[in-house]
């Protein structure tokens, strides 16, 4: 035993990626390519430490394993010296921020109602907000497809779920895309604005949760609300914070993918013909491939729970350590081609890895896939001429990676 452990890696052993040192013109693709061949780990800095990231598909379950690690709570908030405040209290109170029991307490609620069902019969109403915006920009030149298309339609539907009224979506979408902010890295000159508006979109999810109590309508919330009495160990704030969780989690991910898949789509001209050919039987997989070669969230940060072996290396308790994301998903001994885009390919994974893996998968994942599903097949449908003007977009490097600009044309 003593001969095996001497025999491991330390972490002083684990390469330093140095970002400053990489080819600004080439893609992370081809750096997490070249990198994955050498090292199944690699650390990058984080200002104050490091992270470990993981390159490779084998490690993904005995990474996120809740024997091995735990997810991160509140510590990078208070790394930012937020340690009170409204931004500090959603991501104490919500799921994707917590462990073991209260993990579970404030899932099961969600898991039960938010179901894929329930998310299946969205479809109908997904492609009809697809159609309505496309026939509102149908043949009338370029338009701003981030924020007049993939930003709304998400949006739409997540107040059709929450039964709130259309008259509502301008400040609803304005409380969307301030709060989202404070899930990831606060600006902190903006923290003000941004606990403005949580306190508001507070309220009036307190409000949406107090009518349904009042009088059920046999939609999610109502259900919800069902749900979290029935269980009886979650506080009012817990209750709130999983449906303004919910409404945040569903929001960047969705739009960015949009943007990105659309933009795969196009640039692959057979792909999109083929698409347009068989809309139904090719959305799934134009989908899941967009969402393999793009995908917005880019890694599973966790904290080791003790000193554990990963490939060979000793990685000592607490520190941190993500599964890549955008490594994993090109790896070539799951992949056949990983670098190419291909709708066709008969590899994708049951459990698509960019929706995370173990208890903090994705709980979305089936509303998702039905947005990104009908968005497609209704451009394909009614638009298949569409094309993208200018620069064909790219990703934000970050947690959670955004496009900040995609001009299209539906025709
Ligand atoms: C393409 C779109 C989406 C992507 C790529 C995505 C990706 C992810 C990933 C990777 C995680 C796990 C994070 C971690 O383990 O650290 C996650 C968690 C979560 N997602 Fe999504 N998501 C998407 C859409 C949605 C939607 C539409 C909703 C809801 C409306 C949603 C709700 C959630 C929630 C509530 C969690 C936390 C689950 C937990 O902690 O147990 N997501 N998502």
């Amino acid at each position: 035993m003593a001969s095996d452990v001497a025999a491991l890696k330390t972490y002083n052993d684990i390469p330093i990626l140095d970002w400053a040192l990489q080819d600004p013109e080439a893609s992370s693709y081809a750096m997490f390519r070249d990198l994955r061949a050498k090292t199944p780990l690699v650390k990058v800095s984080m200002g104050m430490g490091f992270m470990v990231l993981a390159l490779r598909a084998r490690t993904v379950d005995q990474i996120v394993s809740p024997e091995n690690t735990r997810q991160l709570e509140t510590e990078l908030k208070l790394l930012q010296g937020i340690f009170e405040g409204p931004i500090y209290d959603f991501i104490a109170q919500v799921m994707l921020f917590a462990n073991g029991d209260a993990h579970q307490r404030r899932r099961q609620p969600v898991a039960r109602t938010f179901a894929f069902k329930l998310m299946e019969a969205m479809r109908p109403t997904a492609a009809a907000i697809a159609a309505e915006i496309i026939s509102e920009r149908l043949g009338k030149g370029p338009f701003d497809f981030v924020r007049e298309f993939a930003a709304q339609l998400p949006a739409r539907i997540i107040a059709d779920v929450l039964g709130i009224p259309r008259s509502d979506l301008p400040v609803f979408m304005k409380w969307i895309s301030d709060t989202a902010e404070s899930i990831g890295f606060v600006n902190l000159d903006r923290r003000a604005e941004i606990e403005q508006s949580l306190t508001d979109f507070n309220a009036y999810v307190d409000r949406l949760l107090a009518d349904r109590r009042a009088s059920p309508r046999g939609d999610f919330l109502s259900d919800y609300v069902a749900a979290t009495a029935a269980s009886g160990d979650m506080t009012e704030g817990e209750i709130r914070a999983q449906i303004v969780g919910l409404i945040l989690a569903g929001s960047d991910t969705t739009r960015n993918s949009m943007c990105m898949t659309l933009s795969q789509l196009l640039q692959h001209p057979a792909q999109w013909a083929d698409l347009i050919a068989n809309p139904d039987s090719l959305k799934k997989k134009s989908v899941e491939e967009g969402l393999r070669v793009e995908p917005v969230v880019s890694g599973i940060p966790r904290v080791a729970l003790n000193d554990m072996e990963v490939e060979g290396f000793l990685i000592p308790a607490g520190a941190i350590i993500a599964v890549s994301i955008l490594s994993v998903l090109r790896d070539p001994d799951v992949y056949t081609d990983p670098e190419t885009f291909n709708i066709h390919r008969t590899d994708q994974q049951r459990w698509h890895l960019a929706f995370g893996a173990g208890t903090h998968r994705c709980a979305g994942e089936a509303l998702a896939r039905v947005e990104l599903e009908e968005t497609f097949a209704a451009i394909a449908r009614l638009a298949p001429n569409t094309r993208i003007v200018g620069p064909n977009p790219t990703l934000n490097p970050g947690a959670i990676r955004t496009v900040d600009k995609m001009i299209v044309a539906f025709a």
